[in-house]
């Protein structure tokens, strides 16, 4: 099979190097890609994974690409694509793409859509409110005593969502939003949403329109520093599977979201084929969704690929064709870490261009991957291209030999600026009160 990527981040190359390991793919494409990408090979051929400079937005190139690399499945990693309606305009053209169409898409590319929809179906949320006027979006954040978290309705680049702690800095980021309209479009409509307090852990669903298949869980850390304080970053680090939670406690709170979301999707019509990535707050009060997203996430995918002992692509193809009730999918009893390093400055401006090393040293290592997220190649060098700039990725028989493995590996890899959290699974691995 001819297969081809779309995206250029940490997920994007755990997917190609999980896809690269499959007996049914001969050639493998990815758009744009990275560094790290470009540098996997296929297990079938040897052959090398080729980049094609195609921005993951560019949807009439990336099908008159597709068209003429006559690929066979085309695998979609980001969101904005999802959300632009790629997997509807391939369709259109009889391309088999894996992701979900424009439609379905809206459970991320609109939190008004989410909020609404688990209010219709019963699925355990928190108080929120969808406001296009900023006097009565004040007045519900009154309400609620300004502890709030503020969001665009649309995608906004993953900067949408403002936390507030009071009604001054509620009213901030309503006017912020509404009148500022510091995210264009995207910020026509507010969601606000009352704060909760507990433990955030990821789930993953592989949807095929009627089946959802569970993954194991993991856990995100989306704070820059440690002890999750600092400004909201695409996440710096996670690690699976999710050691507070028993399978049978981990069961019930997945089947809580996903049994009245897939009746739902069936009322509604909603054909939800991909990946479903609800992300969810353990309170007192039970499980709560706080957010749904309609792709793997990043970093989560850098852990779950690891543990993967399926063929992923067998698996994509099942997700597209229906046939997920057929399929098995299994895991590997191992624990898996994630550290993503980042540039300087970075969930802020950072600068681009800056030669890492190191990476030669731990290609080497066993049992670790270091999975590019921002990086480009120049001039036979791997220089820094973005804010998230590597996942350093390890597993273990344990969760504390894969965290080790995981800074152990890290500390070797250099590039001026780097920062990274020193506390991934730190919290994981203390011990459970039992009280
Ligand atoms: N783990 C955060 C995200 O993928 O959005």
């Amino acid at each position: 099979m001819n297969v081809l990527v779309i995206g250029s981040g940490g997920r994007e190359h755990a997917l190609v190097w999980k896809i690269a390991q499959s007996p049914m793919v001969r050639s493998l494409w990815c758009a744009p890609g990275n560094a790290g990408i470009a540098a996997e090979r296929l297990a079938t051929n040897g052959e090398l994974v080729q980049c094609a400079p195609i921005g993951a937005e560019d949807l009439p190139s990336l099908l008159s690409f597709a068209q003429e690399k006559r690929i066979d499945l085309t695998v979609v990693g980001p969101d904005n694509p999802l959300a632009l309606g790629v997997v509807d305009l391939f369709q259109e053209h009889g391309l088999r793409i894996w992701g979900p169409n424009r439609q379905a898409a809206q459970f991320e590319s609109s939190k008004v859509f989410a909020q609404q929809f688990m209010e219709r179906h019963c699925i355990p949320t928190m108080r929120s409110g969808a406001f296009a006027d900023a006097t009565e979006a004040r007045e519900f954040a009154a309400e609620l005593g300004g502890r709030c978290a503020v969001k665009a309705d649309g995608l906004a680049l993953g900067k949408g969502v403002l936390i507030c702690r009071n009604p001054a800095e509620a009213n901030q980021a309503i006017d912020e939003i509404l009148v500022g309209k510091a995210f264009g479009k995207a910020g026509e409509r507010v969601l606000i949403q009352e704060l909760i307090e507990g433990m955030e852990v990821s789930l993953h669903f592989l949807c095929d329109g009627t089946t959802a298949k569970l993954f194991p869980s993991s856990q995100d850390h989306k704070r820059a520093l440690d002890g999750d304080e600092g400004l909201n970053t695409g996440g710096m680090g996670t690690y699976s599977p999710a050691p507070f939670l028993t399978d049978q406690q981990f069961q019930e709170i997945a089947d809580s979201v996903i049994q009245p979301w897939l009746k739902g999707c069936r009322e509604e019509g909603i054909d939800y084929r991909g990946i479903l990535y609800p992300g969810v707050m353990l309170t007192k009060d039970g499980p709560k969704v706080l957010e749904f997203n309609s792709r793997f996430g990043d970093p989560e995918t850098q852990v779950y690929l690891p543990r993967l002992k399926s063929d992923l692509v067998g698996l994509l193809l099942a997700s597209v064709e229906g046939r997920l009730g057929e399929t098995t999918i299994e895991w590997s009893s191992e624990a898996c870490v994630c550290v993503v390093m980042a540039s300087g400055g970075y969930p802020g401006g950072y600068a681009k261009g800056i030669p890492i090393n190191g990476l030669e040293e731990t290609d080497r290592l066993p049992q670790t991957k270091v999975f590019h997220a921002g990086t480009a190649t120049r001039e036979h060098s791997v220089v820094t291209n973005g804010g998230r700039v590597l996942g350093v990725t390890c597993w273990a028989n344990t969760l504390q030999a894969a965290r080790d493995a995981a800074y152990s590996a890290a500390e070797k890899i250099r590039f001026d600026g780097a920062h990274f959290r020193r506390d991934i699974a730190a919290k994981a691995l203390q011990p459970i009160r039992k009280n």
